[in-house]
């Protein structure tokens, strides 16, 4: 006999940003955070996972190739199983035997593009349903990677930071459902899909060591933000989440170089884009789009829908001027001007 199930679980693009742990093996954040979960035709994980008593080991595929299980995958698995036990969902047999996953993503892997999420929220979304489980089991995909919770809603979600030292109370809850504001989109320009230098986890583990700036960006600067973007996401208010989203993404990067040694995840072309946006918002004298970026240089901007076939067009005319900016490296102020 093989069971089986197959989800498919979307990234998340956060808003207010999760940058710190304060219990690395409950992955319990120093702060709250606020995400947008895309739609699920573009950049998703697609997750298979099968249980049989055939099978003689745990395995895993990602993208076609036989990768190894992380401890992270174990820590999962047993919260799955304790919480099938607890509720007695499956019957214990089933439970022993072994598993066979198979993940796919339709866009690049580990490239500051939020994939560990999307994967991690699908892998917990078909091991509940493998095991029948109800409820919230968004603690439980925090086990496998923070961010990966807010991927188990739609529409923006916040990730509760949390008091209980077991870490109950962490869990994602939604904001608004993706129908409260159906004209926000959102546009990625993959400035560079490779692997990233730094992944979020050590990097926000050097931040916690050596930064001073993510104390007061925790203790202060996000809870002012996370107020903020709620009422707006409430209010349809795209002015404050414009220039939340900004800020907050500036935030995370300050601390980056406050970090000891220091984290660069924009490059040269993250950098002009930002200049870019700014200049495009300075021109229209409103706010019409917002630069975000995670752990790598690809820029995320949330803009309106009716706002897209314009900013779609000025990006169109002006990116390739600023890549050949970072490839000849010679004319620094290709977009400056708007
Ligand atoms: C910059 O969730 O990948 O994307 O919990 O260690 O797996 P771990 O980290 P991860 O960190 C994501 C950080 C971020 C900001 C965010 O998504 O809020």
């Amino acid at each position: 006999v093989i069971l089986s199930v197959t989800g498919r679980a979307p990234i998340n693009i956060a808003v207010v940003k999760y940058w710190g742990k304060k219990d690395e093996r409950l992955i319990l954040p120093l702060n709250g955070s606020i995400s947008g979960t895309l739609d699920l035709t573009h950049m998703c994980a697609t997750t298979t996972v099968a249980i049989s008593e055939s099978f003689s080991e745990d395995q895993f595929w990602l993208n076609g190739l036989e990768c190894s299980l992380s401890a992270r995958f174990s820590i999962v698995l047993e919260a799955i199983k304790k919480r099938a036990l607890e509720n007695e969902t499956i019957d214990r047999e089933k439970l022993s035997w072994k598993i066979h996953i198979c993940s796919k993503n339709n866009f690049p892997t580990a490239a500051g593009l939020a994939s560990s999420a999307a994967g991690l929220a699908c892998l917990v979304f078909c091991l509940a349903r493998l095991y029948n489980i109800d409820g919230d089991v968004s603690g439980i995909a925090r086990l496998g990677s923070g961010s990966a919770c807010r991927s188990m809603y739609g529409g923006f979600v916040e990730w509760m930071v949390g008091e209980c030292r077991d870490g109950r109370d962490s869990v994602a809850k939604q904001i608004i459902p993706a129908n409260h504001w159906p004209n926000m989109a959102v546009l990625i320009l993959v400035v560079n899909a490779g692997r990233k230098h730094t992944s979020s986890t050590s990097g926000m583990q050097t931040s916690v060591q050596t930064s001073r700036l993510l104390e007061h960006r925790a203790k202060l600067v996000v809870p002012d933000h996370i107020d903020l973007m709620r009422g707006a996401l409430l209010q349809k208010d795209f002015q404050t989440f414009a220039q939340v989203t900004m800020k907050d993404s500036n935030s995370m990067h300050a601390v980056c170089m406050d970090t000891y040694p220091p984290i660069h995840y924009l490059t040269h072309v993250s950098h002009h884009i930002i200049n870019l946006v700014h200049s495009i918002n300075n021109y229209f004298r409103t706010c019409k789009v917002a630069y975000t970026f995670d752990a790598g240089p690809n820029a995320c901007l949330y803009l309106l829908d009716d706002d897209l076939p314009t900013i779609l067009s000025l990006i169109r005319y002006f990116y390739p001027k600023i890549q050949n900016v970072e490839e000849g490296g010679t004319d620094d102020d290709a977009c400056r001007d708007g």
